[in-house]
C-alpha cells in the first residue's frame, strides 16, 4: 500500500497516536491536514510519554518526514513550546524532516481571547479546548486570516493585524470588557516567531506531489473524530475542521493520488470530552470504572472524558462518512474483566428504528437499543482472543461490514494485535 489515511471514528481520542506512530514508522511522510493544537496524540515510548499536540507523530521517526498542511491552523507560540518539549526529551527536529505550510492559517492571541471569552460568557457551551481553533477558522472562512508566509513580513503582518482587529476590538472592549495585546505587541511575537519557524517553512502540496509522483509512502494523520466534523458531526458540539477523511483533499492534497485505505481508530467503548449528547454514556459506577481504568482524561485540557457503551449506529454512520475500510480496535484492555458487557445496535427515533446516524441527527433525542454479550476475561497473552471476546469482535464486523484489522490492548507500542498488513 502506499497512502493510508488514519481518521478518529468517534469523538476523538481513539488512541490514533500510538497506531500513527507505529504505522508511521514505515512511511515516508506523515502528514496532519486538518485542526491544530487542539489534537492531543499521546505515545509512550519505554518510559518516557510524548504527547503530541500540532506536531505530526511522524516526528519521532528518524527517516520520515513530518507535513504539517495548510489545512491547519498554527500557533507559533504553542508550536515553539511543543518543539522545546520534544527536543527535551531527545527527538530530533530540522527543516529535512519537519516541514510547515507556507499557507497554514495562523491562530492569533486574538484568536485564543475571543474562544475563552465566548466559551466563559456563551449560554451553549461547547466545551472547547479554548486553543482559538475555532476563531481561527472562522477568520479563514471570512477571508482575513494571517498566513504563515505572513509572519515574515513585518508590514503586510501589522496591516493584516490592523484590519483583523477592527471589528474583535470593538468585542473585546465592549462586549467582554477583556485586555488584549496591541497590534504592536502581536507584531513584534509573531514576527520574532516567524524568524524561527522560517527554514521549516514549505510547499508542502509540491512536495507531496512529487512523493506520490515517486510512490512515496504517505499517512495522513487525522486529529479529533468523524463526530467532531464540522459538517458530519454532532452540530454545534463539534470542532470547526473536517476531521473526516475528505478534510485531505482540502487541507493537505491528494494530488495524483488516492488513499488506498482509511483506518478508521475506535475504543471498545466510546468517550466524549466537553459539551454534547452522547447517547450510550454512562452515569453510573461502570462508567467511572472505565474512565478510571481508561485513564481517561484530555491529553490536552486534562479534562475528565465522559464514558460510555460502543454505539454501532454512530461508528456504522463514521464509517460511511469517512469512507472507512478498516478499524483498529483499542482499549481492549480497559473492558477486559468488566461484569456487564452491551453494545448499543439500534436507536429508538421518533417511533422507528434506526440502524445508523446521519447528519443532523438530534442525537440527545435517540434511544439506545442495546445487546447483551457474555463479558470477556482475556490477557491477551501470545496474542490470543477468547471465544468471548471474538463474538464481540463479530458483532462490531457484521453490524458494519467493516474487517476490525488492528486490536490494542494498552499504551505500549507492543500491546497491539496486527490482523492486517499496512505498508
Ligand atoms: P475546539 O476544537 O477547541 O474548538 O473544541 C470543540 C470541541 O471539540 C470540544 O468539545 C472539544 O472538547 C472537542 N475536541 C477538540 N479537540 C479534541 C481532541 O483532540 N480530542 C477530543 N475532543 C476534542
Amino acid at each position: 500500500m502506499q497512502i493510508l489515511a488514519i481518521v478518529g471514528a468517534q469523538w476523538g481520542d481513539e488512541g490514533k497516536g500510538k497506531i500513527t506512530d507505529l504505522l508511521g514508522e514505515k512511511c515516508d511522510f506523515v502528514v496532519r491536514y486538518q485542526g491544530g493544537n487542539n489534537a492531543g496524540h499521546t505515545i509512550i515510548v519505554g518510559d518516557k510519554k510524548i504527547i503530541l499536540h500540532l506536531i505530526p507523530s511522524g516526528i519521532l521517526h528518524p527517516n520520515t518526514v513530518s507535513l504539517i498542511g495548510h489545512g491547519v491552523v498554527f500557533d507559533p507560540v504553542a508550536f515553539k513550546a511543543e518543539l522545546n518539549e520534544i527536543e527535551g526529551l531527545g527527538v530530533k527536529v530540522s527543516p529535512k524532516n519537519l516541514k510547515i505550510s507556507e499557507n497554514c492559517t495562523v491562530i492569533t492571541s486574538y484568536n485564543k481571547i475571543l474562544d475563552g471569552q465566548r466559551e466563559s460568557s456563551s449560554k451553549t457551551k461547547i466545551g472547547t479546548t479554548g486553543r482559538g481553533i475555532g476563531p481561527a477558522y472562522e477568520d479563514k472562512i471570512g477571508r482575513r486570516a494571517i498566513k504563515v508566509k505572513d509572519l515574515l513580513n513585518k508590514e503586510v503582518l501589522e496591516q493584516k493585524l490592523r484590519e483583523n482587529l477592527v471589528e474583535k476590538e470593538s468585542l473585546f472592549k465592549n462586549l467582554y470588557h477583556c485586555d488584549y495585546p496591541s497590534v504592536e505587541e502581536e507584531v513584534e511575537r509573531l514576527y520574532s516567531l516567524g524568524q524561527e519557524i522560517k527554514p521549516l517553512m514549505a510547499n508542502t502540496f509540491g512536495l507531496l506531489d512529487t512523493a506520490i509522483a515517486n510512490n512515496k509512502k504517505i499517512l495522513f494523520e487525522g486529529a479529533q473524530g468523524v463526530l467532531l466534523d464540522i459538517d458530519y458531526g454532532s452540530y454545534p458540539f463539534v470542532t470547526s475542521s473536517n476531521t473526516s477523511s475528505g478534510g485531505i483533499y482540502n487541507g493537505a492534497g491528494l494530488p495524483g493520488g488516492r488513499l488506498n485505505d482509511v483506518l478508521g481508530i475506535t475504543k471498545a467503548y466510546c468517550t466524549r470530552v466537553g459539551a454534547g449528547p452522547f447517547p450510550t454514556e454512562l452515569h453510573d459506577e461502570l462508567g467511572e470504572h472505565i474512565q478510571k481504568k481508561g485513564g481517561e482524561f484530555g491529553a490536552t485540557t486534562g479534562r475528565v472524558r465522559r464514558c460510555g457503551w460502543l454505539d454501532i449506529p454512530l461508528l456504522k454512520y463514521s464509517a460511511k462518512c469517512a469512507n472507512i475500510t478498516s478499524f483498529a480496535l483499542t482499549k481492549l484492555d480497559v473492558l477486559s474483566d468488566i461484569e456487564t458487557l452491551k453494545v448499543c445496535i439500534s436507536y429508538e427515533y421518533e417511533g422507528k428504528t434506526l440502524d445508523m446516524a446521519y447528519p443532523g441527527l438530534d442525537l440527545s433525542k435517540v434511544k439506545p437499543v442495546y445487546k447483551d454479550l457474555k463479558p470477556f476475561h482475556d490477557d491477551f497473552i501470545d496474542n490470543k482472543v477468547s471465544p468471548e471476546l471474538k463474538e464481540f469482535l463479530d458483532l462490531i464486523e457484521s453490524e458494519t461490514g467493516i474487517k476490525i484489522g488492528i486490536l490494542a490492548y494498552g499504551p505500549e507500542r507492543s500491546e497491539i494485535i496486527f490482523r492486517q498488513d499496512f505498508f
